[in-house]
């Protein structure tokens, strides 16, 4: 958490110069909703409903809604949104759950905190999401769940993962933590699985002003259990029917996420819109861009391409003032906390190979079309110099 804070600190720095192409600029958008935004944060003072509260219900309620999901239990992090999901699934020490070694580290760290061991499988090069072709070999008879994440704004080819997953009786938890607004042919990214996660870390699509997460379902038992979990377990005042958390979500959080859930739509589309802007500009550039899959609505959380000599070219484009970032660079299976899964180098080697490659541009709805402009000319020039 933090490294992690120090990146967001270093990318309001960048977003302070105005001669350079920041990687986000929270601050413009900010400035764009400020009067709306200040007033929700007034009307939680005024309440002072701190923790929950009427904002964090209304809230649940236009987010479920937003998905189409029948429930929204909001809590304060995607990853305690991990952690809870797994649990109302019944997943427990002893138990395995399937997810990609090619993600933010949380998806995998849920289901250790829920003391079932982390299986994992490769991804599909393409869509940097789970290949539903590698799931079946990777189920045991411990096996209870399958956990896709829609990675970088992009759905998981769900039917195939679905399938499989029916078959065997496996629940499946989508990880949509940088997917909202995303959709799988016509379904919402929060509709698709058994049940779903996301993130409101501030630099998310739909970002909060601090930590926050929700889980969305159609089971109402799941609902139910996540709402007692979240909340240290009571099913009323200090009647403690489960063992549980303090995972819930602020008064301002929800307060300030009802106000940007209704300009999401839209800065989905301006984002998208940046996205086909580079996609045309960067057309003859020596790089490999992404490949919107058939069935997905992209949500380009973050645009990743691939590059050869990766590293190379993103120190050029930082010292041209253009800010990048790796999504990510060492897969969890190769990552020093959890070595003792077993896996070593070789075991994935699509999630390998995209590690060395993968490189995020600038992407964020005020982004204007001279930056993005700039962006695709440096990056154009640097890659043909290579
Ligand atoms: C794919 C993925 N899963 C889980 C999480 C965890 O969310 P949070 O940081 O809100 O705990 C994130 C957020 O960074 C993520 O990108």
């Amino acid at each position: 958490m933090q490294l992690r804070s120090s990146v967001l600190a270093q990318v309001f720095r960048m977003a302070d110069s105005p001669t350079r192409v920041p990687y986000l600029d929270l601050k413009a958008q900010y400035r764009s909703i400020k009067p709306e935004i200040d007033a929700a944060i007034a009307r939680v003072l005024d309440s002072s409903q701190f923790v929950l509260g009427s904002e964090v219900a209304a809230f649940e309620q236009e987010f479920a809604a937003y998905c189409g999901a029948a429930e929204c239990i909001a809590v304060n992090s995607g990853t305690s949104a991990l952690h809870l999901a797994l649990l109302a699934a019944g997943v427990g020490p002893g138990d395995e759950v399937i997810t990609v070694p090619f993600t933010f580290i949380a998806s995998v760290a849920a289901i250790t905190y829920a003391g079932a061991r982390p299986v994992l499988v490769d991804i599909d090069p393409r869509s940097f999401t789970m290949d539903p072709a590698a799931v079946e070999a990777a189920i045991t008879p411990r096996t209870k769940a399958i956990l896709p994440v829609h990675l970088y704004g992009q759905t998981a080819d769900m039917d195939s993962i679905l399938e499989v997953a029916r078959r065997h009786r496996l629940v499946v938890i989508e990880d949509a933590a940088q997917a909202h607004g995303a959709k799988y042919k016509r379904r919402m990214a929060g509709s698709i699985g058994d049940v779903a996660c996301f993130s409101f870390y501030p630099a998310k699509n739909l970002g909060a002003y601090g930590e926050g997460g929700a889980v969305t379902t159609n089971n109402t038992e799941y609902a139910r259990t996540i709402r007692m979990l979240r909340d240290w377990g009571q099913d009323r005042k200090y009647h403690h029917l489960l063992r549980g958390y303090n995972y819930r979500m602020e008064g301002f959080q929800g307060a300030i996420l009802r106000v940007k859930l209704r300009h999401l739509e839209q800065w989905t589309e301006a984002r998208r819109d940046v996205a086909s802007k580079y996609n045309r500009m960067l057309a003859d550039c020596e790089v490999q861009l992404p490949t919107e899959m058939p069935w997905a609505r992209h949500v380009y959380h973050v645009y990743t391409l691939r590059a050869r000599d990766r590293d190379g070219v993103q120190a050029s484009l930082q010292a041209e003032g253009i800010q990048t970032a790796v999504h990510y660079a060492v897969p969890a299976h190769l990552q020093p906390a959890y070595a003792d899964l077993g896996y070593s180098g070789g075991a994935f080697l699509q999630s390998e190979k995209a590690a060395r490659e993968v490189l995020s541009l600038p992407i964020y709805p005020e982004m204007t079309d001279d930056q993005i402009h700039k962006v695709s000319q440096a990056l154009t020039s640097i890659a043909a110099a290579r």
